[in-house]
C-alpha cells in the first residue's frame, strides 16, 4: 500500500481484540506514533472511558488527537507509573505497547534514521535526548561497537563493520548516513545487502535509544497497573525483544527482583517464589495475515503477545 499518511497501525483488529476494551475502561497506548491503533480505542469507550496515550516524541505530539477521553504524556514509557500517580490512576484495564520507530521516523530525512537519504547520524526517537548516532560511532570503543551490531543487529560480519567504522573515525568523523552506508557497504554480502544494512542502522537506533533496558523497566511498570483481569498487548519486530516479553509473560516480571524483596513481599510472594501474575492470552504469539503483510509490508517482522493480569 502506498501511503504518505503518518504510519499503518499493524494488527489493529487484533490488538483491539487483545485488548478487550470496555466502553468505561482505562487504557494506555504507551507507543502512540500516528495514532493508528489509540483512534481506534477511543471510538470503543464511553464517555466515563479514558485513554493516555505516550510518545516521546515531539512530532507525535504535534499530530495527536484531541478528545476530552484522550490525554497525550510527552514522555518515555519508563516513566508510566509516575505518570499514572501524576494523574490519580491507581490501575487500568489495558496497556498496549507498539514498539520500534513509526514510518514517520524512517520517513523523514532528517531525523537520521534509514540508510534511504543522506542526512546527520541523529536517530533520537526524543528530539531531547543526549545520544545521537554520531556519538556512539565517535565514543564507543570498537569491542562496545561489535557488540552492539552483533546484539542488536544480529550481523555476522559485526568485527568487521566495528573495525572499519574506528579505522575510518581516525581519519576523519561519520557524520552522515551515507558516510556510514559507504563504510558498511563493501563489507555486506551483494545479495542481502539492504536488509544488512537496515540490520546495522536497526542496531545503532537500539542503542541511541535503550530500547531494550526501557523495554524491561516498561513492563514492570505496567504490569504493576494492570487491575486483576487487565491485558498486556505488545507488539514486536526485533526478536531480542520478542524474547524479553515472551519471558516477561512467563515470569511475571523482567528485572529480577532483590532477594530482600522476595522475602518481605508477601504480595507478589508465595513461599519464597514468585506468585503467578500473567497469564498467556494467545498461547505465543500471533503475526500479520497474508493481506496485511501484503497491504503493508513493515509489518512483516510484527509479532504480537497477549497476556491478562491474574
Ligand atoms: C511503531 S510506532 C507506534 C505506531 C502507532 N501504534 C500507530 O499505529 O500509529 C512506535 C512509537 O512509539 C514511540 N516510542 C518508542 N519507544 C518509546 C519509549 N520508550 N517511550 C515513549 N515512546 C516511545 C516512537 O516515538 C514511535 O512514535
Amino acid at each position: 500500500m502506498n501511503c504518505d499518511c503518518y504510519h499503518i497501525p499493524v494488527m489493529l483488529h487484533e490488538c483491539l481484540a487483545g485488548l478487550n476494551v470496555r466502553s468505561d475502561g482505562t487504557y494506555i497506548d504507551l507507543t502512540y506514533g500516528g495514532g493508528g491503533h489509540s483512534r481506534e480505542i477511543v471510538k470503543l469507550l464511553g464517555c466515563d472511558g479514558h485513554l493516555f496515550g505516550f510518545d516521546q516524541d515531539l512530532d507525535a505530539m504535534n499530530e495527536s488527537m484531541t478528545d476530552d477521553r484522550f490525554t497525550f504524556v510527552r514522555s518515555n514509557f519508563r516513566f508510566v507509573s509516575n505518570w499514572m500517580q501524576y494523574y490519580g490512576v491507581n490501575h487500568v484495564d489495558g496497556i498496549l505497547a507498539d514498539l520500534g520507530v513509526s514510518s514517520h521516523h524512517l520517513d523523514e530525512a532528517e531525523r537520521g534514521f534509514s540508510f534511504r537519504y543522506d542526512a546527520p547520524l541523529d536517530m533520537r526517537m526524543n528530539q531531547r535526548g543526549l545520544q545521537t548516532a554520531q556519538k556512539i560511532l565517535s565514543d564507543y570503543s570498537e569491542e562496545q561497537l561489535a557488540d552492539i551490531f552483533h546484539t542488536y543487529g544480529e550481523l555476522r560480519q559485526s568485527r568487521r563493520i566495528a573495525s572499519a567504522i574506528v579505522k575510518k573515525r581516525q581519519v576523519s568523523d561519520i557524520k552522515t548516513t551515507n558516510e556510514l552506508s559507504n563504510i558498511v557497504g563493501p563489507l555486506l554480502g551483494k545479495d542481502r545487502e539492504k536488509k544488512d544494512m537496515a540490520r546495522v542502522f536497526q542496531a545503532l537506533r537500539i542503542e541511541v535509544n535503550g530500547e531494550m533496558k526501557v523495554l524491561k523497566e516498561m513492563l514492570d511498570a505496567a504490569t504493576r497497573l494492570l487491575r486483576p483481569g487487565g491485558r498486556l498487548v505488545v507488539m514486536t519486530y526485533h526478536s531480542l525483544e520478542d524474547r524479553i516479553v515472551k519471558n516477561h509473560i512467563k515470569n511475571g516480571y523482567s528485572i529480577a527482583p532483590s532477594p530482600t524483596h522476595a522475602s518481605s513481599s508477601n504480595e507478589e510472594f508465595l513461599f519464597g517464589r514468585r506468585k503467578e501474575i500473567l497469564r498467556d492470552v494467545n498461547r505465543g504469539v500471533t503475526v500479520p495475515t497474508e493481506t496485511e503483510l501484503a497491504q503493508n509490508p513493515r509489518s512483516r517482522s510484527a509479532k504480537l503477545r497477549i497476556a491478562e493480569k491474574i
